[in-house]
């Protein structure tokens, strides 16, 4: 089936059976990698996208339910090639390990920033609380998205 598409700002056109998850399409069909595949079932948040400003699990939604919304991946984050405010502060406060969950993390903090510009610790705890990172590096994760806030 054929399925338009609004990612990163640009119309994309995929075909993909229906209920083709968004995550497989995004990755496989359009090479938008930075959305990742962990656990596929919408328990470790490594798969999350900006859907309409809010971040969602691409691995659960059928492709189906992302049409007519605005998708944006880590890709579509950067604006004429600056980074973003939240990825710089990542870079800054090295909220990194290995990566796996760094590009669910970034969509996740975007979306909070978005809607609470100067959250609280629990409020950035609480809004990347589906989010597993297996490095256990939370804490420099939650000092970037302060950092982000500033
Ligand atoms: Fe989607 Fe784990 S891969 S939540």
């Amino acid at each position: 089936m054929r399925y338009e598409l609004q990612v990163n700002g640009v119309q994309q056109i995929v075909d993909a059976p229906p209920g083709t998850s968004l995550t497989s399409v995004l990755r496989d069909d359009l090479g938008l990698t930075a959305t990742r595949l962990g656990c596929g079932h919408g328990s470790c948040g490594a798969c999350y996208v900006l859907l309409d400003g809010s971040a969602v699990a691409s691995c659960t939604m059928p492709v189906d339910e992302a049409v007519g919304h605005e998708i944006v991946t880590v890709e579509g984050l950067s604006q004429g090639g600056q980074l973003h405010p939240v990825q710089e502060a990542f870079l800054k406060e090295d909220a990194m390990q290995c990566g796996a969950c760094t590009s669910g993390m970034l969509i996740s903090a975007v979306a909070l920033l978005d809607e609470n510009p100067h959250p609280q610790e629990e409020e950035i705890r609480e809004a990347l609380s589906g989010h597993l990172c297996r490095c256990g590096v939370y804490g420099r994760i939650v000092k970037a998205v302060e950092e982000a806030a500033k």
